[in-house]
């Protein structure tokens, strides 16, 4: 797919399908009419009769037009102007590549100018008809091996057009920036979905090799050995009842801005799932490949900030383990000695995300980071308390969850935040050990944070991300089909992308 933004012209290559944006009650189609009077007439005798009204979503469309550069010109209804907000339009422009899907029109020309409203400006509409455009023609066919099973065809090439001349280079460059956003987004989603018996941690290890090779970056793999040394033993603990070896995988960028300070992401890179001895019922346990949600965000977003050039030493850390039953599983009871050196009961074998998390936190401490973030699908709790619309964030410094929570609603991947209240920390000291893997039953994104917390290196800002449940799409959503979609990727380049000084608290 392509996306490109010219200027308007009355020549210009011949499209499938030419659309414009209609808000309700709108008077006066004087920019449609100077593209096609005849298309423009129509349209407004229908909305006259109140046959086309406008509402979100609605559509009325000719084959009869004067307009030479595409047999059909469309008006997709987009609701009332001032109601119109981002997350508004996003479906809008979800709907007009599914239209555009099921008219196999493969040359789509959109007037942007017509979408244009006061909450949403030229710029922001131009990011999001490249992000998703690119989104919601996504889909996973890797494993189809007849033809006839493929899904329809999406648009190869959305143009965007605009009267207004003045902004068609700033605009270009936008639409630039967010088809780098957007293919990392579709990069994230193909890993994602690949399923367990392909995607295991060395393979997931050597996907972030070739991506560093390709965007210039470091990446640096931990394997088996090395962790046995260092003592990373909730890595291996977790991977203990796996064929396949874990890694740590970590990724640098920009060690030329370490004088301003390193940033640290962190994702949980469970390739899948079973639970452990402490097994998970079999319904629905084939999603628990997207275990490796938070993983794949940092190894994308490392990506990305290459692909942006930011200004910002970064460091990406992953560990990625199988949680299985072979080998010789950890037993719930089992005692580890974890890196930072305090000692976990393991009173639940599908608590793991937090031991190999606690791990990589601790690890963080090698780099003085000014920040940390993790992203994890650490609990089924988050998903009962958020379902699949808002992300759990918790975390030691309001500054810095203020500026995630204010880049999620910036891009669409909306935050939410659960306290970390003292109190709540009780319930994971252990009779034998210093802490145990899990808590009383009750509040439990709340009580996997707070271990996770006993393992963030002092004094230093951190933010937590419980996406188990905005990682998956359960059903087909207007910008991604049925699986994973990619979340947290944006919502890192958003915060990364706007760094200041003012995003952590003065210690
Ligand atoms: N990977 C799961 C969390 C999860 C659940 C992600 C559903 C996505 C959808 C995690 O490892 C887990 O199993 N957590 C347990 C913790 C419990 C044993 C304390 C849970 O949430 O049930
Ligand atoms: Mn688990
Ligand atoms: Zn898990």
């Amino acid at each position: 797919m392509k996306v490109s933004l010219a200027g308007l012209t009355k020549s210009g290559v011949k499209a499938d399908l030419f659309v414009a944006g209609y808000f309700k009650g709108e008077k006066d189609l004087k920019a449609l009419k100077k593209i096609d009077s005849a298309f423009a007439k129509a349209a407004e005798a229908a909305i006259a009769k109140k046959r086309f009204e406008g509402k979100t979503g609605e559509v009325f469309s000719s084959y009869q037009t004067g307009y030479r550069q595409a047999p059909e010109m469309l008006l997709l209804g987009l609701g009332e102007e001032k109601e119109l907000k981002a997350v508004s339009l996003r479906k809008s422009v979800g709907t007009l590549i599914g239209l555009a899907n099921g008219r196999k029109a493969r040359k789509v020309r959109v007037l942007l100018d017509s979408f244009l409203s006061a909450a949403v400006p030229a710029e922001e509409t131009a990011k999001i008809f490249t992000e998703i455009s690119f989104l919601a023609a996504y889909r996973f066919t890797q494993y189809k091996t007849k033809k006839k099973d493929d899904p329809p065809k999406a648009p190869e090439d959305v143009e965007l057009v605009t009267e207004k001349k003045e902004l068609v280079s700033s605009l270009r460059s936008t639409v630039g920036r967010s088809e780098k956003i957007a293919r990392a987004v579709l990069f994230a989603r193909d890993l994602n979905n690949e399923p367990g018996n392909v995607m295991n941690p060395p393979r997931l290890a050597s996907e972030a090799k070739k991506l560093a090779a390709e965007k210039k970056l470091e990446c640096k793999v931990l394997g088996f050995a090395e962790l046995k040394k260092m003592g990373m033993n909730g890595i291996l603990a977790v991977n203990q009842g796996s064929m396949t070896p874990p890694v740590l995988i970590i990724m640098e960028y920009g060690k030329e801005y370490q004088a301003q300070g390193t940033i640290c992401l962190v994702g949980k890179g469970v390739t899948f799932d079973t639970g452990g001895i402490s097994i998970k019922p079999s319904k629905g346990m084939e999603e628990m490949k997207y275990d490796k949600s938070g993983a794949i965000a940092v190894i994308t977003a490392m990506g990305l900030v290459a692909d942006l050039k930011l200004p910002l030493h970064i460091v990406g850390l992953a560990p990625s383990v199988e949680n299985n039953v072979a080998a010789d599983p950890q037993r719930p009871g089992d005692i580890i000695k974890m890196y930072n050196g305090k000692t976990v009961e393991v009173m639940n074998t599908d608590a793991e995300g937090r031991l190999i998390l606690a791990d990589a936190l601790s690890y963080c401490a090698e780099f003085k980071p000014i920040a940390i973030i993790d992203a994890a699908t650490l609990t089924g709790m988050c998903h009962h308390t958020f379902g699949d619309k808002t992300c759990g964030i918790l975390g030691t410094d309001q500054k810095l969850i203020d500026a995630v929570q204010k880049a999620g609603e910036k891009v669409g991947e909306r935050c939410w935040q659960l306290p970390l209240w003292e109190e709540y920390g009780e319930c994971i000291k252990s009779h034998h050990s210093d802490l145990q893997n899990t808590g009383d039953g009750y509040a439990g994104t709340i009580t996997a944070t707070m271990f996770l917390k006993e393992f963030v290196p002092e004094k230093t800002p951190w933010v937590h991300l419980d996406i188990a449940g905005t990682a998956w799409c359960t059903a087909n959503r207007f910008d991604c089909p049925k699986g994973a979609n990619g979340f947290g990727v944006r919502l890192l380049a958003e915060v990364l992308s706007n760094w200041s000084s003012e995003n952590i608290s003065k210690k």
